[in-house]
């Protein structure tokens, strides 16, 4: 679909020289064997993936206080994109992975040991999120307008391969997983419920005060001025305009302000002929 990504099996990945991106490396992934402390944070690309595992590496920070000051993608790395020469079954537990795979390329062991907290999002932002951060990156596949965008949207052309694909899988596979979902809209909307739900969800018990310290850590304000969280020096490597690339704008329905009426009639088209299954009442805001 380009030169710099790489379509397998329904999913779309970046390709990168420092990482094993290849086919044999992704069916691989489904013969991962997980523990029982393992927790896999799973996203359509866009939808909150950075955010919450913030919020996770800040929950588990007690357990990692060497690692406390490295990137968070280092905390908590993609399963998908393996630098080379490392090996995630030797990291030690808890183990936190984060994933944009499609449910069928999970590892299967997921459903008897581990969990997964599923976070999706309004559909219309995720699409003008990944507009504005396709065309910041070198290393991803620009769109000149949100036609073309929509275009690469709806037929699964870009990073993540098709939100409907992924949206539909997790939540109708939802039963077979110990599973946590949460919308980034809830997250925006009352940041400290979430972050007590998913304490409690990975059995997490902490104070009031270190839950506090928590969501204040984890507010967009925040976030964007923090080199740990911001992954400024990430694309500071892929593109010469670093500034807000993974921390752009951080609000619910800002597509009202990017997308035509026609546009947005459009996904609402496909959602309701594509979704109508979905056994989840898929409300954004
Ligand atoms: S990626 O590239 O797939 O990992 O992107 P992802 O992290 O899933 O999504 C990026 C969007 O999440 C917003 N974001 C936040 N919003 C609110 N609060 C906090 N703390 C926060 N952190 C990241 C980020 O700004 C992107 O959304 P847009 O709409 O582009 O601003």
């Amino acid at each position: 679909i380009s030169d710099k990504l790489l379509k397998y099996k329904g999913t779309v990945l970046t390709v990168n020289d420092n990482q094993d991106i290849t086919p044999e490396y992704i069916d691989s992934i489904q013969d991962f064997e997980t523990r029982d402390d393992d927790v896999f944070v799973v996203t359509f690309p866009k939808s909150g993936t950075v955010w919450t595992q913030r919020i996770m590496t800040l929950i588990y920070e007690e357990d990692f206080p060497e690692k406390a000051k490295q990137i968070t993608y280092e905390q908590m790395p993609w399963i998908e994109y393996r630098d080379k020469g490392k090996d995630y079954s030797t990291r030690p537990s808890p183990r936190l992975f984060c994933s944009h795979l499609l449910e069928p390329l999970m590892p299967r062991a997921l459903q008897r040991k581990g969990k997964v907290i599923y976070v999706m999002r309004n559909p219309k932002d995720v699409m003008v999120s990944y507009f504005h951060f396709s065309n910041k990156l070198d290393n991803l596949d620009s769109s000149e307008s949100y036609d073309e965008m929509l275009k690469k949207f709806i037929t699964g052309c870009m990073v993540g391969g098709c939100w409907f694909d992924h949206v539909k899988g997790w939540v109708t596979s939802k039963d077979k997983y110990n599973i946590l979902i949460l919308t980034y809209e809830e997250m925006i909307k009352d940041l400290r419920s979430v972050i007590v739900k998913i304490c409690k969800f990975v059995g997490k018990n902490l104070s009031d005060a270190a839950i506090d310290k928590v969501v204040e850590r984890t507010t967009f304000k925040q976030m964007k001025v923090d080199p740990v969280a911001n992954y400024e020096s990430l694309s500071k490597e892929i593109t010469d305009q670093p500034k807000g690339a993974f921390l752009r704008k951080g609000t619910v329905g800002d597509w009202k302000n990017s997308l035509t009426v026609a546009q947005s009639e459009c996904v609402d088209r496909v959602l309701e002929d594509r979704m109508k299954d979905v056994p989840l009442n898929l409300v954004w805001d």
